[in-house]
Order: C-alpha cells, then sequence, then structure tokens
C-alpha cells in the first residue's frame, strides 16, 4: 500500500510478536511513529530492532493491559507531553486451546481478564479523551471465532463475541461524532498464539499479510476488518444457520474431533437439539 498514512503516530498493543509486531514493522516502515506494547520487555526491543532501518521511530512501552493503573500513566504521561495518539490498535490479547473436560472458571477468567477487561481498561481511557477533541480513531482485535461457538473455544469465543458486541454498540453511540471505532476480524494467522493449535487451519495467513490487510482497512470508511474473505463469509454464512444444522455441520466435519481429540469428539457427537 502506498499512500500517506493520516496518522503521525499509533499505538499498539500486544506489539511483542505476532499480528501486532508486524503492525508496528509496517506502522514503522511507513514512517509512522509506533508504540509498542506488551509485558515482554525483550519483545518489545527485539521489534525496536527489526525496525531500525525505518522512518518511523519505534517507543517500547511495557505495560500489562490488566493494570488499568499503568494505562492512566501512561494516558497521563502522552497528555502532558506528545498527547495521545490518534490511532490506537487493541490488539493485546490470548488464547489456550482447552478441552471440554478441562474446563473452568479459572481458565474462563484469566481469557476474559486479557481479551475483554484488558481491551476495556484501554478503550476507556482512550475513548474519553477522543470523545472530548471529537478527533481519534480505534481498532479493536476481535476475531471471526466471535461469530459463533466453536469447539475449544468457549472463553476464547465468548471474549470475542463480547468485543464484537462491544465495537456494534459504540460505533452507534459514536456515530453523530468525529471519533473513529473499528473492528477487526481476523481468521488463522500464523502467529505464536496459533502455533499452540494441534488441527488444520485453514485458509492460515501469514502475519505480515494479516498487517498489510489491517492497514488497508484502517484507511478505509468500513467498520468491521475482515480477512481472508472465503473464511470470513463462510463463517457469517455458518452464523445464519439454525442451531440444529450448525451444530451438525461442526460435528460432521468432524471439527470437534480434529480440534479436541478422541476424547471431545465422543463427547461433540450427540445428536444436537436447537
Ligand atoms: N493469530 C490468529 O490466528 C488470530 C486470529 C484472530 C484474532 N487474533 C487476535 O489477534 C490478537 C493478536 O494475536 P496473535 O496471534 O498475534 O497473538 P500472539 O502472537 O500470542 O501475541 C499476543 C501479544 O499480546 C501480548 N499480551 C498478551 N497478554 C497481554 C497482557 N496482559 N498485557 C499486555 N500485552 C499482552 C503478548 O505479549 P506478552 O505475553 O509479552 O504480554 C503478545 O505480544 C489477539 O487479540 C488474538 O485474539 C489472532
Amino acid at each position: 500500500m502506498d499512500v500517506v498514512l493520516p496518522w503521525k503516530s499509533v499505538w499498539i498493543t500486544g506489539a511483542g510478536k505476532g499480528i501486532g509486531a508486524a503492525l508496528a514493522k509496517l506502522f514503522s516502515k511507513k514512517g509512522v511513529t509506533v508504540y509498542i506494547s506488551s509485558r515482554t520487555p525483550a519483545d518489545l526491543a527485539q521489534v525496536k530492532d527489526s525496525c531500525r532501518d525505518y522512518p518511523g521511530i519505534v517507543v517500547p512501552i511495557p505495560l500489562d493491559i490488566t493494570q488499568p493503573e499503568q494505562i492512566a500513566d501512561l494516558v497521563q504521561a502522552w497528555e502532558a507531553g506528545e498527547g495521545i495518539p490518534r490511532l490506537v490498535i487493541l490488539n493485546a490479547g490470548t488464547h489456550t486451546p482447552c478441552a471440554v473436560s478441562e474446563f473452568s472458571a479459572e481458565h474462563c477468567k484469566h481469557l476474559l481478564d486479557v481479551n475483554l477487561q484488558g481491551t476495556l481498561n484501554c478503550l476507556a481511557p482512550v475513548l474519553q479523551r477522543y470523545i472530548r477533541s471529537n478527533d481519534g480513531q480505534v481498532a479493536v482485535m476481535g476475531s471471526v471465532a466471535g461469530y459463533r461457538g466453536l469447539p475449544a473455544a468457549a472463553a476464547y469465543g465468548a471474549s470475542k463475541a463480547a468485543l464484537i458486541n462491544l465495537c456494534e454498540s459504540l460505533y452507534l453511540d459514536l456515530s453523530a461524532l468525529r471519533v473513529k471505532i473499528q473492528l477487526i476480524n481476523p481468521g488463522f494467522v500464523r502467529t505464536p498464539l496459533t502455533d499452540k493449535n494441534a488441527f488444520e487451519m485453514p485458509f492460515l495467513l501469514e502475519p505480515e499479510e494479516a498487517a498489510e490487510r489491517i492497514l488497508i482497512g484502517l484507511c478505509s470508511d468500513k467498520f468491521e476488518i475482515t480477512f481472508p474473505r472465503r473464511f470470513s463469509y463462510l463463517l457469517k454464512f455458518l452464523r445464519l444457520l439454525p442451531y440444529r444444522w450448525y451444530f451438525r455441520i461442526l460435528t460432521r466435519k468432524n471439527m470437534v474431533k480434529n480440534v479436541q481429540g478422541e476424547e471431545g469428539s465422543k463427547m461433540g457427537t450427540k445428536e444436537f437439539k436447537s
């Protein structure tokens, strides 16, 4: 994409690896100042180092999005100095596939704390400032896994479904303002997060390609940035089906067995009723 970008700076959470790191590199290449956050300073240093030949300055800001006081300190520091970046990408998230035999409240809480509450901890202070100045753009990382329940992803899918609904609602609330909110719903992207998946991931993209597609979406007026199209449209179609058909298709395709192994498969092949 060879256009001059409308932002001088961007804050990307979860930029130590995976999609966030690829986005940081792309923005730096385009000359944008990139504030990169994650909990692991060594990852951030590596991303900064990999951008040393690019024109955009990279500023590592180690923080944990589950700690609201760390975000408050950052926002205050920006307000006292260079100002909050006019583009914020709330990308940080986590996922540990979980077989139903290991279903636990602790596991769910951890995923919801990071993916949902952690994102809110960043979103709220940023949005408050954007609304006050009637200017700014924020993109929230969802997932096509939030469209409908998928095997071995109960807590992850719930966290992403909540983010999807939240962004839809905020889009309506912000429609009279010059504050732009967008939702990013990728399919599978090869990252340390998906390296944990033991099953075959259809339409798998490299993080650099995902970053390119996200950037194109950020420059557009689209609310939802979703890719690869064929995969996300297929899942959107499945979203329209009644439960009986949806569950049959997923179990017939042996997805429960592929994702959860034999034990999960036995539990998943009962007759589903809508
Ligand atoms: N990869 C995919 O196929 C895919 C598909 C759809 C959506 N997504 C979403 O895209 C986002 C990025 O995924 P990814 O695949 O790039 O994951 P990843 O490779 O695991 O990278 C996640 C990043 O988030 C950071 N992070 C995790 N917990 C954090 C916390 N509490 N505070 C601050 N930073 C934290 C991690 O660094 P530290 O652990 O050092 O903090 C890391 O830099 C996630 O929201 C994910 O749900 C991914």
